[in-house]
């Protein structure tokens, strides 16, 4: 369902010109697992940002169902965005002066899911990552795993098809870093796909999944 085609990225800043990706071709279909090794600057978030819509400085195409991203119009990938993608990002991009409540509340602006269902739902994602209760504290409060743990529950509270993780795990401790990847883990069915950067093949002991490097920008498959 979802495919690249010969995606190159080049970023030119302050003068700089950087290819972060260099003729990517890959299909990703439903039920995948996908985990994503490289160095750091290899172009893993890179990769991330332009499957999961954040970007489209790219050359080559991305078909989406079929569809290219590039055809979309802003409410059209508003909506893909919030319909199919759940982001963990590697910095986690939380609020920090919002409560718990409302930086989960975020995908669910951008849905088309009624308003009156958003509570319940905020609640069973924070139930899900052991937040239960704890909706009203502000982000600024909360520890590394707490906050960690609240990124979660904000991918994860419009049921997204496909999950984005972009090193969850990277600065906790292994009991956290387990009961994250239990979260994550728990959450996938049959279906769902989950493309996972991690510098630590340990979390991928957990079921069937796909392994690719990226190196300078290049895909290599395993
Ligand atoms: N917005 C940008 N403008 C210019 N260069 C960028 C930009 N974003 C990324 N780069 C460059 O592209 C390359 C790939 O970056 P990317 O963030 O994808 O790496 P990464 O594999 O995610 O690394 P890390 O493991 O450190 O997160 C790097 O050399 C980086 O400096
Ligand atoms: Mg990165």
């Amino acid at each position: 369902m979802l495919e690249l085609r010969n995606v190159n990225r080049i970023y030119e800043t302050d003068g700089l010109r950087k290819q972060a990706l260099k003729d990517i071709t890959i299909k990703i279909s439903s039920g995948d697992q996908i985990m994503i090794l490289g160095a750091s600057g290899s172009g893993k978030s890179t990769l991330l940002n332009i499957i999961g819509l954040l970007d489209k400085g790219y050359e080559g195409q991305y078909l989406i169902d079929g569809i290219e991203r590039k055809t979309l119009t802003e409410k059209e990938q508003a909506t893909l965005r919030s319909r199919l993608f759940g982001y963990v990002f590697q910095d986690f991009v939380l609020v920090e002066n919002e409560t718990i409540f409302e930086n989960v509340r975020i995908p669910l602006i951008y849905s088309t899911i009624e308003k009156s269902k958003h509570k319940a739902m905020i609640e069973t994602a924070l139930e899900g990552v052991g937040l239960a209760g704890m909706s009203r504290k502000r982000v600024k409060y909360l520890s590394g795993g707490e906050r960690q743990r609240v990124a979660i529950a904000r991918a994860l509270v419009n049921q997204p098809k496909i999950v984005i993780a972009d090193e969850p795990t990277g600065s906790l401790d292994q009991i956290t870093r387990e009961q994250v990847l239990d979260i994550i883990y728990n959450y996938l069915d049959e279906d769902k796909i989950l493309l996972f950067v991690t510098h630590d093949l340990e979390n991928n002991r957990r079921g069937e999944q796909k392994i690719i490097d990226i190196k300078n920008g290049e895909l290599f498959f395993d």
